[in-house]
């Protein structure tokens, strides 16, 4: 915790020369020490720092440093005229952090509903399933909301499946690319992943549920061949985050408004439209046992539908169940 804080102050402390050096073009290292009323040598330490953060700094003798990659900051600014007064209210930007879901979970009590953090870089962005998230600085969306829902868990089934069916139909609307969503909160383009949710929830059973929407995409992924990955990822080359981050904070409070009155039904007509595997032969692990059969969607209540050789379908509402598409040689 404490090497945590530590990083995040030498990270703070970076920040205005990420500023400067954000526009992708070069500065030399004299400018940048003018500028910042520092040595040339204190300017190249900052560099071996920011490279050490996974900011990749490219330098050219005789020439200067810039990062690899363009940089459009998150700006509050540049996001709540796409807000309402409350949702502004409830907007925090961070430049780094350990996870934008942790850190909603730990403010438990304090915040109100629709409380939302955003960040440019996650230390520890978390996945499913244990899994980390790789976030690295100012190209992608590591986003989270907070939300209460008053009927408790029973009242979730099928949650994910509405939040993926409402990114999917935001980033199809903003990019005119084909974005499909893997059961159960998967985003995939061209196959491949290109983001994903991760819910969490805190509350008992019987009372209401906290819950906290963990959203990560794939903007515009620096290309390199050395990610800590574990899956084939595609990115979605889309520069205007500010603008993705006030359409889907309006989405998001008009679908899980929705969801709380009418649940997963209201949506299931818009996952048919996003089901990347509708139809086809896939496999898939339920309690550590290998089956086969045909993706036949979800039902109701969010559950995927696999029909075995026999042609019976069977509901399968477990989140432990992995797809995995058949491979036909
Ligand atoms: C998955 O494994 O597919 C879910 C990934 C969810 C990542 C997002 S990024 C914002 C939020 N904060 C986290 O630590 N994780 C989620």
């Amino acid at each position: 915790m404490k090497k945590m804080k530590a990083q995040i102050r030498v990270f703070e402390s970076l920040l205005p020369l990420i500023e400067k050096l954000s526009d992708h073009l070069f500065h030399s290292g004299e400018e940048l020490a003018q500028t910042f009323g520092i040595s040339r040598m204190a300017i190249h330490k900052k560099m071996v720092q920011l490279d050490q953060f996974g900011i990749n700094v490219e330098s050219k003798k005789k020439v200067g440093y810039r990062i690899k990659y363009p940089i459009q900051r998150l700006e509050k600014a540049k996001i709540t005229p796409y807000l309402t007064y409350a949702q502004q209210q409830k907007m925090q930007i961070f430049p780094i952090i350990d996870s934008t879901n942790q850190a909603l979970l730990a403010k438990l009590g304090t915040i109100e509903k629709g409380q939302v953090y955003i960040a440019e870089q996650q230390i520890k962005g978390r996945g499913r399933q244990g899994r980390t998230w790789f976030s690295p600085f100012g190209c992608n969306l590591y986003y989270s909301i907070y939300w209460r829902f008053e009927q408790g868990f029973q009242a979730l089934s099928g949650l994910s499946l509405a939040i993926g069916c409402v990114i999917a139909q935001l980033l199809t609307d903003l990019t005119d690319q084909s974005i499909k969503v893997k059961w159960p909160n998967d985003l995939y383009l061209n196959d491949k992943k290109m983001g994903g949710i991760l819910i969490e929830l805190s509350g008992k059973m019987g009372d209401c549920a906290d819950v906290v929407i963990g959203i990560g995409l794939n903007l515009n992924m620096p290309k390199a061949f050395d990610y800590p990955i574990d899956q084939p990822y595609d990115s979605l080359s889309y520069q205007d985050r500010n603008h993705l981050v006030g359409q889907l904070t309006t989405r998001l409070h008009q679908a899980l408004a929705k969801f709380e009155q009418e649940g997963f039904a209201a949506f299931y007509p818009m996952w048919q439209n996003f089901d990347l595997f509708l139809n086809q032969p896939i496999q898939f692990v339920a309690q550590d046992r290998l089956l086969s059969g045909i993706e036949r969607g979800v039902n109701q209540q969010g559950a995927l539908l696999i029909e075995d050789q026999t042609g019976f379908i069977k509901p399968y509402l477990s989140g432990e169940i992995q797809l995995k598409k058949l491979i036909v040689i």
